[in-house]
């Protein structure tokens, strides 16, 4: 699996200036209200940003008062993140993980879970369920399609229809709370992006 998640990285590392300038101000404020708002319990959070690349989310996540830990496979945005949000950044590959259990409010998956080959992806899931507490939430934007995998360039991704990560998200045992589609305001065929929220029961 790695010879599908080491040229992904490598990708992130090779690019990471220019993601960065070309992702700051991306508006994912609609993402930031569906995980938030699902999250039951007096804030702080402690929340983990599940490939956090240079570290937007993580810096409004903590500039709310949140205990936020990054999680990245690119060394050059475990970089950039910890230095501009003083956040801890965890330098882990999606498939091989070392979290702790029962720990974290929620699990911010903005535009990563994507990258994580197929047959990898049970366990992730199975990991991101462990290491949220009882009724912790996990959000998830993910580009989506007919269930296809494969390389685009050097970036392995997996873009599934609502269906499939339905059933994947169960069998993990998520319960799925809303999804909707991106950018808001436009018609469906013109929203790429799937967003869902699940809750740990
Ligand atoms: C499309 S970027 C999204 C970054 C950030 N969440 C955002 O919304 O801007 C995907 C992120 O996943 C990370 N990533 C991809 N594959 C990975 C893997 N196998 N292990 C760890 N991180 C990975 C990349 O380094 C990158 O930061």
């Amino acid at each position: 699996m790695k010879e599908l998640t080491r040229p992904t990285i490598a990708h992130y590392d090779r690019e990471a200036a220019g993601f960065r300038d070309g992702t700051r101000d991306h508006d994912v404020s609609q993402n930031y209200a569906a995980f938030l708002g699902a999250i039951e319990g007096p804030a702080p959070f402690t929340l983990l940003d599940f490939g956090c690349g240079p570290g937007r989310d993580l810096k409004y996540f903590s500039a709310l008062g949140h205990q936020a830990v990054g999680l990245d496979g690119s060394a050059a945005f475990v970089g950039m993140a910890s230095v501009d949000t003083g956040c801890a950044v965890l330098h882990q590959d999606f498939i091989a993980l070392d979290l702790p259990t029962g720990h974290f409010d929620g699990v911010f998956a903005n535009a990563s879970l994507f990258h994580v080959p197929r047959p990898a992806l049970p366990d992730v899931l199975t990991r991101l369920h462990r290491t949220l507490k009882p009724r912790g939430v996990l959000f998830s934007s993910n580009p989506r399609g007919d269930n296809q995998e494969g390389f685009s360039g050097e970036r392995y991704g997996c873009y599934y229809n609502l269906e499939t990560w339905r059933q994947l998200l169960a069998s993990a045992g998520f319960t799925e709370l809303h999804h909707y589609y991106r950018p808001p305001g436009l018609p469906c065929a013109q929203q790429p992006w799937l967003a869902s929220v699940w809750r740990k029961l």
